[in-house]
């Protein structure tokens, strides 16, 4: 065993999802809290400032009209070191909010509980579920008046295709919430409405069996409810199996509420005995082992010009094996070269903290003078592996792009093309011809202010953006078996290719989508790219 072993094996590293506004930024701060990252001063003076403190820095971002990235946080609870990595949503929902979920081991799911399985929610699961990584849902806000909990169970089933088993069970919601039943111990804990920013209060255990204090706890009518629930649900539900729920086929489910800080600290104690330390990753050389190979990583995120100043830029990475140490040389095998890691840091909330050690499960941030890509391996300069690469996800916005001053064709095609390689846009071009048309897609719209923003100001060039109609875009799996040119589509679909020539379909709606593969036996269509 080497000496690293014992700080591998206490990460987790994980990704919170949800929709906007169902309560990730709360339950956020309140795990911060048990883990003592923020303190509590801090949070009881307002959520507004502690919010700033922990998860918006972007908001900076935004001002400056820059990519917007997530954060990743760590804190130390109950022995382990845990890597939150925050995915940005609203309309600074980004690629790089997909591919903050390649870095990460597991995912939190947040629903509120009275809307349900919300659009985001549903495009972030199904990067999960391609990864097969365990999700964890946390039903919030049942101080609110919530939906059916059976409801909302089938409707995560049905919604995202996913088996649920819930952990406890809420006891009415709003004003009538009285707390959860607790599966395993089989008794009833009483929800309390703690003082917003401190740690849960004092909650009274009561066991089910003992029906006269049950009642007494929680009064009669929810007392029979309860009771009928149970029974109805231990024939209902999944059976808990932990193999299912690491395998991504099972989530287990809890109920609570973020802001008045009851079942946090229960979920996060479930979370954390449930998940598993970093897991292995593909390489083309085998499966790479985190405790047992030597230092590697790769790189998932580009964050260009954090600091106008210094314009520099910040490749994220995810560690996948060993240890980091600052002074290290490391390879960056896309590069072929041997080179040390030049100021690492960690990327606390709007803080850098310089790093001098991290282990796999840590996200490092470090200083890239342009010579990485999405996707690339760093290992130890014995090593030459590459790990299997990030996948290129659909974009949903579409626009054509033209620069303004013809004369300046040469800038403008760099600059389109650098920021495409970082990973901010994807460009594609009709499919028939050259460069003289280029189409924007992202995946969320502000990606085109930033390229509106970013091509003036770092290249000078100013552009016109015509949006398009287009919002599905679909790869073409088998494109050795297909002839693009006599695909016969809907009268809406176009065809185009990507900056590797790989030949794509944009279409306007989910209906052109279908009606073109039934058109065309054999075809096969996908909604993210490998190559
Ligand atoms: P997000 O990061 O997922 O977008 O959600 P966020 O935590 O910012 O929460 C969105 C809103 O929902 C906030 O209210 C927050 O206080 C509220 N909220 C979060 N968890 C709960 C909960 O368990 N119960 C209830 N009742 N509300 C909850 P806001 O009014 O938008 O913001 P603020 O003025 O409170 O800061």
């Amino acid at each position: 065993m080497r000496e690293y072993t014992k700080e591998i094996n206490r990460r987790r590293t994980f990704a919170i999802i949800s929709h906007p506004d169902a309560g990730k930024t709360t339950l956020t701060e309140k795990f911060l809290l048990y883990g003592g990252a923020i303190n509590l001063a801090g949070s009881v003076k307002g959520k507004a400032t502690a919010r700033h403190a922990v998860s918006d820095w972007m908001e900076i971002e935004k001002q400056r009209g820059i990519s917007v990235t997530s954060s990743v946080l760590q804190f130390e609870y109950d022995g382990y070191c845990i890597n939150i990595l925050d995915t940005p949503g609203h309309q600074d929902f980004s690629e790089d909010t997909y591919r903050t979920l390649m870095a990460a081991d597991s995912a939190v799911m947040v629903i509120d509980a009275s809307k349900g399985v919300e659009a985001q929610t549903r495009k972030l699961f199904k990067v999960c579920v391609m990864r097969k990584i365990p999700i964890f849902t946390f039903i919030n806000k049942m101080d609110r008046d919530a939906n059916d909990t059976f409801d909302l169970l089938d409707d995560i089933e049905k919604e995202l295709g996913i088996a649920t088993c819930p952990l406890n069970w809420p006891i009415g919601s709003g004003k009538g919430f009285k707390g959860v039943y607790d599966r395993e111990k089989e008794c009833v804990i009483s929800y309390s409405d703690t003082e917003k920013g401190t740690k849960e209060g004092n909650v009274t255990e009561v066991s089910v069996k003992d029906e006269n204090a049950l009642r007494a706890l929680i009064g009669d009518e929810p007392a029979d409810k309860l009771l009928e629930e149970i029974e109805l649900l231990d024939g209902a539900s999944a059976e808990f199996d932990l193999e299912q729920v690491r395998a991504g086929n099972l989530t287990p489910v809890c109920f609570g509420s973020a802001l008045t800080n009851f079942g946090v600290e229960i979920f996060l104690k479930h979370f954390l005995d449930m998940t598993m330390p970093p897991l292995p990753r593909k390489a083309d050389i085998g499966i790479i082992e985190p405790a047992e190979a030597q230092f590697s990583a790769f790189v998932f995120k580009i964050q260009a010009n954090m600091n106008k100043a210094h314009r520099d830029r910040i490749a994220f990475m995810r560690i996948c094996s060993g240890r980091f140490d600052a002074n290290m040389e490391v390879r960056h095998v896309q590069g072929d070269r041997v080179m040390r890691l030049s100021q690492p840091q960690q990327i606390m909330a709007d803080e850098r903290k310089i790093l001098s050690e991290a282990y796999a499960g840590d996200i490092i941030g470090v200083f890239d003078p342009g010579i990485f890509s999405i996707g690339d391996t760093l290992c130890t300069p014995r090593e030459k592996f590459r790990y299997e690469g990030i996948p290129t996800f659909a974009p949903e916005h579409f626009a054509r792009v033209r620069q303004l001053d013809t004369m300046k064709r040469k800038q403008f095609v760099k600059g389109i093309e650098q920021i495409a390689q970082e990973g901010a846009i994807q460009i594609f071009q009709e499919f028939n011809t050259g460069m003289e048309e280029i189409i924007v897609g992202v995946v969320g719209v502000l990606q085109f202010d930033v390229l509106k923003y970013r091509l003036e100001n770092e290249y000078n060039v100013e552009i016109r953006l015509e949006n398009l109609p287009y919002e599905h875009i679909r790869w073409i799996a088998n494109k050795e078996e297909v002839d693009i040119s006599k695909l016969t589509g809907t009268s809406d679909m176009k065809k185009v290719k990507d900056m590797k020539g790989n030949p794509l379909l944009l279409f306007v709606n989910a209906w052109s989508v279908g009606m073109t593969l039934d058109r065309n036996k054999g075809l096969v269509l996908e909604e993210f790219s490998k190559n």
